[in-house]
């Protein structure tokens, strides 16, 4: 994400940290895990999050390449990345909000 010319300009902050500090949280709580990303955030509402960002086919093609590359690196069971990868496509494409 640091390095992609079209994602990189649309986090507002410097510091990417927090930003993948928010997926990381939301992504446990999804997963049944600690419910710290709604005790900070509230409400995930993830598509109205997205709305002041330009989530388009391009970008999303590139949002899920990088979550491509990041999954390849667990070295998950196949069951366990189907269900992971099912997921994040089923949510980037639910997250799309501007023509191409
Ligand atoms: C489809 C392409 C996507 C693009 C281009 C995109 C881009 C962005 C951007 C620019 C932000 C603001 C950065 C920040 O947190 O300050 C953001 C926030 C966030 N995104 Fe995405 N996103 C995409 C898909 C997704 C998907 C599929 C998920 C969940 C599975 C997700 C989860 C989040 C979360 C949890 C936040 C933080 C929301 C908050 O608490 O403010 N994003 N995204």
């Amino acid at each position: 994400m640091a390095e992609d010319p079209l994602l990189r300009p649309m986090y507002p902050e410097e510091d990417l940290g927090p930003a993948e500090e928010r997926l990381v949280l939301f992504l446990m709580q999804y997963w049944g895990g600690p419910t710290t990303y709604s005790d900070n955030r509230g409400h995930p509402r993830l598509r109205m999050r997205h709305v002041p960002f330009k989530v388009d086919r391009a970008a999303h093609d590139a949002w899920l390449k990088h979550m491509r590359d990041a999954v390849d690196e667990l070295g998950l069971s196949e069951e366990h990345e189907a269900t992971l990868w099912k997921y994040l496509t089923y949510a980037a494409a639910s997250m799309i909000n501007s023509p191409d």
